[in-house]
């Protein structure tokens, strides 16, 4: 048996602060991450993030090859003039002056894919609920935002693209499934706020009307 460590009163609250400031980033410095911080915080998410049946399904792929960047950059385009066109009136103006990825100034691109059809855990957890494969590297990823912010380095989670054309992109495996891709690099700036609250895009949800008792 091993001893956890105390998480003491003054961790908890510096944990708290972690988890507040956490903020999905667009605006990025062109700073460098050193590589070695990069891989620290993969090996932190790969390592310790929880999955169904232990199947660790989450595959991160750093996309170094700048054609290929900027053939994501532009499917991003493509697919946020198309949302755009959901939108009306205030809203369509509104929507059409948001930042909505930070893709041309991150220095570093993660596309996250689910590998649906890993062997590990031999299916353990999934048969029920299968999709929970993709929830697991769901959860991956947002252990490695929060890791991230705790070195002062921002992530923006990036939904706005095909996935198949993003696979197609990448020249990945067919049985790996999008589920996020991520810009990662130093914040321009930092806010507490959600920058969707600070546009005016939408208002705080109150926190007693996403809980329920039955
Ligand atoms: C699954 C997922 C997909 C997201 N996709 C995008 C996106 O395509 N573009 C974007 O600007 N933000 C995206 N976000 C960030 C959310 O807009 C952001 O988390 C939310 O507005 C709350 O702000 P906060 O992360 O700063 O608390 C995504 C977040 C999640 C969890």
């Amino acid at each position: 048996m091993s001893t956890p460590p105390i998480f003491d009163a003054d961790f908890l609250e510096r944990l708290e602060d972690l988890f507040i400031w956490r903020r999905d980033v667009r605006h990025f410095k062109t700073d460098a991450i050193d590589e070695e911080l990069l891989e620290k915080l993969l090996k932190v998410t790969c390592l310790h993030s929880p999955s169904v049946g232990n199947s660790q399904p989450w595959r991160y792929v750093k996309i170094t090859d700048p054609v290929r960047r900027d053939k994501v950059k532009k499917d991003f385009e493509a697919q946020n003039q198309q949302a755009l066109e959901n939108y009306h009136g205030d809203k369509a103006r509104l929507y059409a002056s948001l930042k909505l990825a930070g893709l041309t100034d991150a220095p570093v691109h993660l596309a996250v894919f689910a590998d649906i059809e890993t062997e590990r855990g031999a299916g353990l957890g999934q048969a029920t609920m299968p999709e929970t494969l993709k929830y697991s590297v769901a959860n991956s990823i947002y252990t490695f935002w929060l890791a991230a912010r705790a070195y002062g380095v921002g992530v923006g989670w990036v939904s706005i693209i095909d996935p198949p054309s993003v696979t197609k992109i990448l020249d990945v495996p067919e049985n790996w499934e999008l589920i996020g891709y991520l810009c990662v690099g130093y914040p321009k700036e930092e806010n507490e706020t959600p920058e969707l609250l600070r546009v005016g895009w939408q208002d705080q949800g109150a926190f007693d009307t996403f809980i329920f008792e039955r």
